[in-house]
């Protein structure tokens, strides 16, 4: 630029009038932020729209949702920024998203909008963020799979959707802007994304070679339209990313620096070009790439000016036209928005309640159920908080297994083909890898890689799969796939020559694997962790949570021999699942609760004899989910877990926390008391508490666990404590040990959803998919009169309601359906239509 068009600019940034309206308008959201903080509340939901609405930007900490899928996708921010994907958030990234950064700064995406007044400029952004704009009136509406904002002030309405179409690789931005003046309004409309080296890790630390390699081309169309074409040199022919628009582009540019001029010191606050009035139409042969483009619009009042961005990623150019075409009609962005909101509504249908708890009614119609679907596609890969960088995490082994029983009831054909990968990293031996990498299929140890001088595998792994391929049969009825051949993992072998084995195969090793895995107790060993990552004690140690994981894979696994008719393998599982269960009642009940594991020593951990870590909570729930509790035992341990764990936030993990670094426990100590898996509420636990509740009829106290860790209850007063989305669960809450009691952390990719949405349907509604049908077997508070439901099982639809008249937590006296009484209180299987079922409680 030159140096006399750049001290003009400099010129107008120091008349300082687009400052004084900013620092006007920041006064004001001070005071707005103040009457809308009180009581906590930063937005409300909406159910009708089933949105949250947020009307305060400036969240305690980042707030977000997710859009598209896994095969192409990410997260959006409630400031605007974006991090973005194509099948692996470490192998092929696409913005450059950095989540340590004040959430004022620019990260990865933004849009500005620029308003030519008489001899000034104004420069602001609909996501407030980065020119902090203060709008007259701002929501941020957080939806299915869809981000909108709606920002009024300056004359202007200004709204931005953003979403990804089923199945496409492009992220849509649909901005339009509505003059409310009384005036005619000259307005440029400046989106603007930020690249990412497609090796994400690299882009980080890696400043020589990455830049280097980045590249953006632009082609100009003859009908204007421009295309920005961005790629790192060695994926040129196989992987460009492009953005173009609706409408023909005033300028664009590819260069930030250009972008941002002045050699960027006025940053994304207040690019220079901005105020020059035109991009500078870079490209760039390295450095850092960007994609923006200048639509200009002159709208008489009342007139609305509308254009829709594609950010997207295809092997060439030419391969992308189609898409390209097909999104630069306004039309067809219509119509994938609409298409968006029935797929929701359709994989909602699923399941729809109505029960005398509005939040509960909220989490469990809309909110949960998308958060298991958030789940499902991203395991806990890529979130604001596990940032998808490198070989740390992938697709982890259990977290998908459980996630994939939070979808089982609306999507169980998808639940299948990850299923499918799932089992096809597990070992020949039985036990499975840790995690895998989605674009490429390869697998590793997770953690444990790290330690020299602990088992290279974790407990309870492989144990999960066999839970979710039972759901899957339940579900469906698809026994065929029992049969279907996969792979088992092996590195040194290419896929072609690996072995091979039936589903049904390898449930068997699983189980097999665990069986022949026993330490001194007859109890499975813990390998390098079991659910519990953090606690990694020394080779020969043994798992009570591994013992009933088992027993309860084991439970599953007689099912489907019975289903199968195979009974002698049944009999064979009935035998160990004895055997597991008479060794942990006679080694691991500590007088009021049942210990944790042994370590290395025969040693019990989780016992009153421990300084730190005497009670443990899955040490609790999980001999009672797998039956090997005695009654007297489960209610017993369960009323320690009431005594001793639970907080008004929640149930802890664990007590006391352990206070300084202890080598033989590893991971655990490493955090202070209260944090985490260190005596933290770890959420993920709570659910297994409610069902274990449920189980020992006690409706009430479950109810009671649910609601204290529902995020929307903490819309209502609590959310300065708890800082973290209202409209998911997040993984943790700093426990009673802790000074910063109930606050939040680490939202979205928990398995707390797939539980909590377990535990609130199946176990306290009580609906839950058999071989024999649908089971009814509710364990509700007393004080619930009543409550009704419809469920689609297998072809058909059962619209269920259930009356409460004696005021009791469990237990079915009739069931009805379409009017005719049936035994006992399993729902057949029943052709594919609506069928109308009468409980009645007694
Ligand atoms: C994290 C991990 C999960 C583990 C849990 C408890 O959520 O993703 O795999 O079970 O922590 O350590």
């Amino acid at each position: 630029m030159a140096a006399k068009k750049q001290s003009k600019v400099a010129k107008k940034l120091a008349a300082k009038k687009p400052l004084k309206v900013a620092k006007k308008k920041q006064v004001k959201v001070a005071k707005a932020e103040t009457s809308q903080t009180v009581g906590g509340q930063y937005g409300y939901f909406d159910d009708a729209n089933k949105e949250y609405v947020l009307r305060n930007p400036a969240t305690p900490i980042k707030w977000c949702n997710y859009v598209g899928t896994l095969a192409f996708g990410g997260v959006v921010d409630t400031t605007g920024g974006t991090v973005l994907c194509k099948g692996d958030p470490a192998l092929n990234r696409i913005t450059k998203y950095i989540s340590q950064m004040p959430n004022s700064d620019f990260k990865g995406s933004t849009t500005y909008i620029r308003i030519k007044e008489k001899d000034s400029v104004r420069v602001l952004s609909p996501f407030v963020v980065p020119t902090c704009t203060m709008w007259d009136k701002w929501e941020c509406r957080i939806g299915l799979s869809y981000t909108k904002w709606v920002a009024e002030g300056f004359g202007l309405k200004v709204t931005v959707v953003v979403f990804v179409p089923a199945k496409s690789s492009t992220l849509i931005q649909d901005i339009s802007i509505e003059n409310i003046s009384r005036k005619n309004m000259e307005i440029d409309v400046v989106p603007v994304y930020e690249f990412s080296h497609f090796d994400a890790l690299k882009q980080l630390t890696n400043a020589d070679w990455v830049p280097q390699t980045m590249t953006v081309e632009a082609h100009k169309e003859k009908s204007g339209h421009v295309i920005l074409e961005q790629y790192a040199f060695m994926k040129k022919q196989y992987a460009v990313n492009y953005f173009t628009a609706s409408l023909p582009a005033d300028s664009f540019d590819g260069d930030r620096r250009e972008f941002l001029g002045f050699n960027e010191i006025t940053g994304w606050a207040a690019p220079a070009t901005l105020y020059k009035g035109k991009l500078s139409n870079s490209t760039a042969l390295r450095g850092d790439n960007i994609a923006a483009q200048m639509f200009k619009f002159k709208l008489a009042p009342k007139k609305v000016g509308r254009v829709a961005t594609q950010l997207g990623q295809e092997k060439s150019i030419a391969d992308a036209m189609p898409a390209i075409k097909k999104y630069r009609d306004l039309k067809n962005v219509d119509k994938a928005f609409a298409d968006l909101a029935s797929f929701w509504n359709n994989y909602l249908a699923a399941l729809q309640i109505k029960t005398p708890d509005a939040s509960f009614n909220s989490m469990v119609n809309v909110h949960n159920p998308r958060q298991c679907h958030t789940t499902k596609n991203w395991s806990r890969y890529l979130s604001l908080y596990q940032l998808g960088f490198g070989s740390d995490r992938g697709i982890g082994y259990r977290d998908s297994s459980q996630d994939l029983l939070g979808v089982m009831s609306h999507m169980p054909e998808e639940a299948r083909v990850l299923a499918e990968n799932l089992l096809s990293v597990q070992l020949e031996g039985g036990n499975a890898m840790h995690q895998y990498f989605p674009s490429t299929m390869e697998a590793n140890e997770g953690d444990s890689r790290e330690k020299e001088d602990r088992p290279k595998y974790y407990g309870d792994d492989h144990l999960w799969i066999v839970l979710t391929v039972a759901s899957y049969l339940k579900e469906t009825g698809n026994m065929e796939f029992l049969k279907k051949e996969i792979p088992f993992y092996n590195k040194k072998k290419e896929l072609e020559a690996r072995e091979k084995g039936s589903v049904l195969e390898h449930l068997k090793r699983s189980l097999a694997f665990s069986w022949n895995d026993r330490g001194a107790h007859g109890i499975p060993h813990l390998g390098f962790a079991d659910w519990n990552d953090t606690v990694n004690l020394p080779t020969g140690s043994e798992s009570l949570f591994n013992a009933s994981l088992f027993a309860k894979a084991l439970l599953e696994m007689i099912d489907i021999c019975e289903a199968i008719e195979d009974r002698e393998l049944a009999e064979q599982y009935k035998n160990w699942y004895e055997e597991i269960k008479a060794q942990v009642n006679k080694t691991a009940w500590d007088g009021e609760w049942y210990v944790r594991w042994f370590d290395e020593k025969g040693e019990p951990l989780g016992s009153s004899k421990n300084k730190y870590n005497k009670i443990d909570s899955l040490g609790q729930s999980w001999p009672v989910i797998s039956g090997i509790a005695p009654e007297e035992y489960a209610k017993t341990a369960l009323n320690s877990v009431n005594k001793l764990l639970n907080t008004k936030n929640g149930i802890k993990l664990s007590w006391p926390g352990y206070n300084g670094f202890d080598p033989h426990v590893g991971g655990v100590s490493t955090y202070p008391p209260g944090a985490k898996e260190n005596g933290g509420i770890f959420l993920h636990a709570n659910p297994w508490i409610m069902i274990a509740e449920t189980i020992v009829g006690n409706g009430d106290r479950a109810f009671q666990y649910y609601s204290q860790i529902n995020p929307a209850e903490k819309n209502n007063g609590k959310i300065s404590e708890f800082e973290s989305e209202p409209y998911c669960y997040p993984q943790n809450i700093l426990g009673s040990e802790h000074k910063q009691f109930g606050l939040a952390r680490n939202a979205w990719l928990s398995g707390t959803s797939s539980w909590t949405y377990q535990a609130a349907t199946q176990y306290i509604l009580g609906i839950k998919a058999t071989f024999k049908g649908l089971s009814v077997n509710p364990c509700i508070p007393k004080a619930w009169k009543e409550f009704s439901l419809s469920r689609k099982f297998r072809d058909a639809v059962y619209e269920i309601s259930v009356k409460n008249p004696n005021g009791l937590s469990k237990g079915v006296k009739s069931v009805t359906i379409n009017g005719k009484a049936i035994e006992g209180n399993v729902l057949p299987i029943l052709p594919g239509k609506k069928h109308i079922v009468e409980v009645v409680m007694g």
